[in-house]
């Protein structure tokens, strides 16, 4: 793997670390790499109403983009636990919107000396629902 992913890796265990996850106690830590070489970090944070919880994957993409970095060449993850744990079924949609061709490295609590998945937004999301404004069957209602 090339350092600029070891790096990755590192940068989403290190924002795991910062993870606000009281309630499940579930740690994860994300970081995109994105088209100009700078690394955006999120991690997943929870709330008393459980269902409004943040993940660390949707959390990196806002603050990209809010950022004004909208392209993303791959994503890390790290989770508690030993296995990777791969990412929610809402956060490969968000990440899909971005990045359909981006890598994906995801790594459990080891880092890159442990267990690691590697693979792509689109393989993570096959037939995914994308862009529908170009639609010929689209109603004009
Ligand atoms: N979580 C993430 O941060 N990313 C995912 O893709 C799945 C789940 C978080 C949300 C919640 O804070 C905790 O993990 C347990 O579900």
């Amino acid at each position: 793997m090339s350092e600029t992913y070891v790096l990755l890796v590192g940068a989403a265990c290190e924002a795991r670390q910062q993870s606000y996850s009281p309630y499940s106690g579930f740690r994860v830590g994300a970081a995109l790499l994105c088209a100009d070489g700078r690394v955006v970090t999120g991690t997943n944070v929870e709330n008393a109403s459980l269902g409004l919880s943040l993940c660390a994957e949707r959390a990196a993409v806002v603050r990209a983009v809010a950022e004004g970095r909208r392209e993303f060449k791959a994503v890390a993850i790290c989770a508690d636990g030993d296995r990777p744990t791969p990412p929610c079924g809402a956060c490969r949609q968000v990440l899909l919107e971005f990045a359909p061709d981006a890598e994906v490295i995801i790594v459990g609590a080891l880092g890159c000396d442990g267990e690691m998945i590697r693979t792509t937004v689109r393989d993570l999301v096959p037939h995914g629902f994308t862009d529908f404004r170009d639609g010929t069957d689209r109603p004009t209602t």
